[in-house]
């Protein structure tokens, strides 16, 4: 199909020219995976987004097919696809945003850890396009399991010198995505109304919500908090086996990673007060990596906030999030080291 990119080789027109640089103020995004079930929504809602000007789609199989399609879609972000590793280069040079939802997801009956065999090696390798062609970039990690690829991708950077811990982020958005749902529905009130801290990492007992710290202040009965936190740390898993066997979250990953993703983008605007969960590199525990709340900036990461007081049933949870978590780092950080 005709394109801006042989519009611009084969008949040399000047203002397509100029769009296809992406010469228009705003940001250069890559989505690494941008044909599978998130990759898709993700890149549809990336081209709806303002403050994109360049997206690129990156993926195995398929990207042409998405991209000719998205590229149709009458809004200013200039789209061209890329297929394969050789392609993979071309896709990141220039990049000021890169987000990877590139990998297998759950079927019913696994844990996301047993995505790692499958996952790592594919984080790892893009990951190692990205020291090379954008260092400098954000990267949005979703591709699972979460608590390893982001000590994964670390490593990769660590190993070439390029490591920045403000730059690198674990998307755990949708967790507290599911527990703002969650959390509106028993209490009536308008989920956009409602702020959850949902700290630790994204699997299962690390997924900790703060439900004592919710936005507008809740008081919740122990009934009430024992059917949030379940809810809230098996969302993924209520989705997997709804979806019997095709797959795990898509679209409501797709919106939360594009909820991230516009926040990101303006914080390297420079918008202030950009805040939000999110599973970095830390010191907020004795763990090397932890998700709790972030404030965004021009650089990534600007600064990471304390948990804050904690309840003893919180505290508890906190415990055995850190018992997985430290496990589920040191196999992300051994991966790369071996
Ligand atoms: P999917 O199978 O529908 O799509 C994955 C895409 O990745 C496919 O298009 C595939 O071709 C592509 N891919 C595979 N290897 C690649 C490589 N080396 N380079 C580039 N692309 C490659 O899966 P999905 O439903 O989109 O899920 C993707 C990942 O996101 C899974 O690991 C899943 O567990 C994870 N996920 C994370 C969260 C989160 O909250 N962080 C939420 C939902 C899903
Ligand atoms: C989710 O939370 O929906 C994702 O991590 C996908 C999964 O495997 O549950």
């Amino acid at each position: 199909p005709p394109n801006l990119q042989m519009l611009e080789e084969d008949l040399g027109l000047e203002r397509v020219n100029c769009r296809a640089k992406g010469a228009s103020s705003g940001f250069k995004v890559a989505i690494l995976g941008a044909a599978g079930g998130i990759g898709q929504p993700l890149a549809m809602l990336m081209k709806m987004n303002p403050l994109v000007s360049l997206l690129h789609l990156y993926d195995v199989v398929n990207a042409p097919g998405v991209t000719a399609d998205i590229s149709h879609m009458d809004t200013s972000a200039v789209v061209r696809g890329f297929l394969g590793q050789q392609q993979l280069e071309d896709a990141l040079i220039g990049m000021d945003l890169v987000i990877i939802p590139a990998g297998v997801p759950r079927k019913p009956g696994m844990t996301r850890d047993d995505l790692f065999n499958i996952n790592a090696g594919i984080v790892k390798t893009l990951c190692e396009a990205i020291a090379k062609c954008c260092p400098k970039a954000i990267v949005n990690i979703i591709s699972n399991p979460v608590n390893s690829t982001v000590p994964i991708a670390a490593e990769v950077f660590k190993k070439v010198g390029v490591f920045d811990p403000k730059r690198v982020l674990g998307v755990t958005m949708l967790d507290v995505v599911r527990a703002n749902t969650f959390v509106a529905e028993i209490m009536g009130l308008d989920p956009r109304e409602v702020d959850v801290p949902v700290v630790g990492g994204h699997a299962g007992v690390t997924i900790l919500p703060l439900l004592s710290q919710v936005k507008p202040s809740c008081s919740f009965t122990q009934k009430e908090i024992d059917y949030l936190t379940d809810r809230i740390q098996n969302g993924g898993t209520e989705v997997v086996e709804a979806k019997a066997g095709a797959g795990s979250a898509t679209l409501s990953m797709a919106y939360a990673a594009v909820k991230f993703a516009d926040a990101c983008l303006r914080a390297l605007r420079g918008d202030p007060a950009v805040v939000h969960c999110a599973y970095v590199a830390s010191e907020v525990t004795e763990l090397p990596f932890f998700a709790s709340k972030v404030r965004l900036g021009r650089n990534g990461v600007e600064e990471i906030y304390p948990l804050g007081p904690l309840n003893e049933y919180e505290r508890a949870g906190l415990e055995k999030a850190k018992k997985e978590l430290a496990g589920s780092i040191q196999k992300g950080v051994s991966f790369v080291k071996k």
